[in-house]
């Protein structure tokens, strides 16, 4: 696989592990002396990171001239720092973990604040574009040179009457890619320079209450919506698509505002080679995916424009218990894997979790996800079998229920087709009674249970 695509994969790989029992038992660990969790210090480095990052915005809001300069050169001071008190003391944990946790909302106020500080400095007006801010910096002269090759994307940085966000990664982020890589295309480094940057405006304090950013790159296989990033918040602080730092934040320009990162942004790969990297994690969803025929009509994008696939972990599937996991594996159990599988599956329809990207062919008019609480049925590719998905969002804080039961644990698995969400259990068909529909809750299931559930769904099990 090309270097280009297999970047993010990398970071997917670091992003989407979620530990063993032994080490969920071990997070969850309080000492009762300090009344402190594991994650605490870590809590705290962020704390203080947001703390001088608040002084720095304002600060250099009424600070003319290198403005960009000015920004890069405090991060680098505290990521130092905070580099080292990371290290002592965090545990191997992973970016996902920490943006569950309460101290999401404490820095997100703050940050609000810094924000809110940040605009009432208008004593120094920008008087540079976001492309001029870039040409100017002596920190992203690798950045500034790849735009000029492109006479479009000047004029569009440079346009006024535009409110851009863009991730600009500072020079040493290209110092990343090895030396080796193949040197991409014209066209394909044009398509990372545009997934670098929003149409909409997106200063710090709203990226921190944000999961999902639209960018200017076309999502082709997408049906042309935009190809999103995620912002998350983490022992590494704030970052995009899980590994890249946001090291300098709010540096506005007069048409739009700049984010310095530390590492390059590569348009995502396809959902099934996110499932294929992550044997850790999906090996049994793979291997049902390739037994079942689905891996290939999912790999194969022109069955499908966008959609969902809820992933059950191995230990999801685990949790099923070694019966029922031994006959779906069996060649009696094969279609009943497939029916199963399928109804993992959204076909044509985007659900990130603060976005929707419905299908051409409904009617449904939502695109953003409201704050606060949202409930979609979101047919399968199980004969339009339904999973009813609640979506509770507090800002930075998110819950995904599916079914009234499983939960989402890791949202936002962005891909070039559609996204992948992470479920705590494999998803089971309910049960229809005499009109009622009676949702699996969890309890143990037999080998006929299942059966049970899936028969109504047989006869066209196959693809
Ligand atoms: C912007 O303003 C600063 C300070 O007022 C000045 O030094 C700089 O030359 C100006 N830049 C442009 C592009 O006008
Ligand atoms: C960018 O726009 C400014 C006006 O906002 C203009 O002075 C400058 O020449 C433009 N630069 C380029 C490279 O087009
Ligand atoms: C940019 O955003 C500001 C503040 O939200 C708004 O007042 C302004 O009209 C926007 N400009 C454009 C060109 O959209
Ligand atoms: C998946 O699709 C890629 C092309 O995008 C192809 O090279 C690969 O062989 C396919 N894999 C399977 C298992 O179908
Ligand atoms: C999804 O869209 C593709 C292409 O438009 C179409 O062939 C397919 O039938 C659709 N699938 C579903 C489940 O609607």
């Amino acid at each position: 696989m090309k270097f280009i695509n297999l970047l993010p994969l990398a970071a997917l790989s670091s992003a989407l592990v979620i530990p063993d029992e032994e080490t969920m038992a071990e997070l969850d660990i309080v000492d009762h002396h300090q009344q402190e969790t594991i994650l605490t210090p870590i809590h705290k480095d962020v704390k203080h990171m947001v703390d001088e990052a608040e002084t720095y915005v304002s600060t250099a809001i009424s600070t003319a001239g290198s403005i960009f300069d000015q920004a890069v050169d405090f991060y680098s001071n505290t990521e130092q720092k905070a580099k080292k008190t990371c290290h002592k003391k965090a545990y191997d944990t992973k970016a996902w973990l920490e943006s569950k946790t309460e101290y999401a909302e404490e820095k997100i106020k703050e940050v609000e604040s810094a924000a809110e500080k940040a605009k009432g400095g208008h004593h120094c007006k920008p008087n540079m574009t976001v492309y001029e801010l870039i040409a100017k910096s002596k920190y992203t002269t690798k950045l500034a040179a790849l735009i000029n090759e492109y006479d479009d994307l000047v004029q569009l940085l440079n346009a006024t009457a535009a409110n851009y966000t863009v991730f600009a990664p500072i020079d040493s982020a290209f110092e990343k890619i090895p030396d080796h890589a193949p040197k991409p295309s014209k066209e394909e480094l044009k398509k990372v320079l545009l997934y670098h940057a929003s149409q909409e405006f997106y200063p710090a304090g709203r990226v921190l209450v944000t999961h999902t950013v639209p960018t200017l790159l076309v999502g082709e296989l997408l049906g042309g919506e935009a190809q999103r990033l995620s912002t998350n918040v983490g022992i590494k602080g704030l970052t995009v698509n899980f590994y890249s730092r946001i090291i300098a934040i709010d540096i506005f320009g007069t048409n739009g505002v700049i984010h310095g990162i530390d590492s390059l942004l590569v348009p995502p790969p396809k959902a099934t080679d996110i499932i294929q990297f992550l044997p850790g994690e999906f090996s049994t969803l793979e291997l049902g995916l390739a037994k079942t025929g689905l891996f290939k009509y999912l790999n194969d994008t022109s069955n499908h424009v966008g959609g969902t696939l809820f992933a059950p972990s191995n230990f999801a599937f685990q949790l099923l218990g070694p019966k029922i996991e031994g006959f779906l594996f069996s060649k009696y159990g094969l279609k009943y894997l497939a029916a199963l599988l399928k109804y993992h599956v959204v076909a044509n329809q985007t659900l990130y979790s603060d976005a929707y990207y419905a299908s051409k062919d409904t009617d449904a008019e939502v695109s953003g996800i409201p704050k606060g609480y949202f409930h979609i049925d979101l047919p399968t590719m199980l004969k339009d079998k339904s999973l009813s998905i609640n979506v509770a969002r507090y800002g930075r804080l998110i819950s995904i229920k599916i079914n009234a039961f499983a939960t989402v644990t890791i949202e936002d698995g962005i891909a070039a087709d559609g996204v992948i969400h992470v479920v705590s259990n494999v998803l089971i068909p309910p049960k229809e009674v005499g009109g009622l529909t009676t949702h699996w809750a969890g309890e143990e299931l037999e080998v006929e249970d299942l059966k049970e559930r899936l028969m109504p769904y047989m006869e066209n099990a196959e693809l």
